[in-house]
């Protein structure tokens, strides 16, 4: 079980780097990912969220088989959004309605690394945009407008330290 980091961390702020050898430990290190994101209850988990600079995420949502994305590209967004509800393994207890697109295509690489293609609607395409903004150090409050980021923010922060 890999450590999650929260908010305030520098591995969330940052752009994370390529992988660039798809090596042995590539497999087990997804299946470390899996299982920390399956313990922690969340449907999707960027590997900045366990402090490795790696381009790198992760999804598992009730009745979608489990997901992995390497060195993921957002081919294409719809123009049409959807609204959710998100919250994020790195911001426990925080969750604020966000607009998106409503569709996604996305090009990515397996842990065996086979190139694939998919376009994906509802929540996982909701899920795909927040966690591939993970790679980019973008958290899903930094979507926000400014005062409602600052107040979903003194929110958290308020909660945390209790
Ligand atoms: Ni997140």
């Amino acid at each position: 079980m890999l450590d999650i980091v929260t908010y305030g961390h520098e591995a969330l702020a940052k752009k994370a780097k390529p992988l660039g050898e798809f090596g042995p430990d590539i497999p087990a290190f997804v299946e470390e990912m899996y299982e920390t994101m399956i313990k922690g209850h969340g449907i999707g988990l960027a590997a900045p969220q366990v402090n490795r600079d790696l381009r790198v995420f992760v999804t598992g949502l009730d009745g979608d088989k489990l997901r992995v994305f390497i060195n993921p590209e957002i081919v294409a967004t719809s123009p049409e959004e959807a609204d959710y509800e998100e919250g994020c393994l790195s911001l426990p207890g925080l969750y604020t309605h966000l607009t998106r697109p409503a569709i996604v295509k996305i090009q990515a690489w397996n842990e065996k690394g086979r190139p694939f293609t998919l376009e994906a609607d509802g929540l996982l395409a909701r899920v795909i945009l927040h966690e591939n903004d993970h790679l980019d150090g973008v958290l899903f409050i930094d979507r926000l407008n400014p005062s409602k980021r600052d107040r979903a923010l003194a929110q958290y922060l308020r909660k945390s330290r209790m």
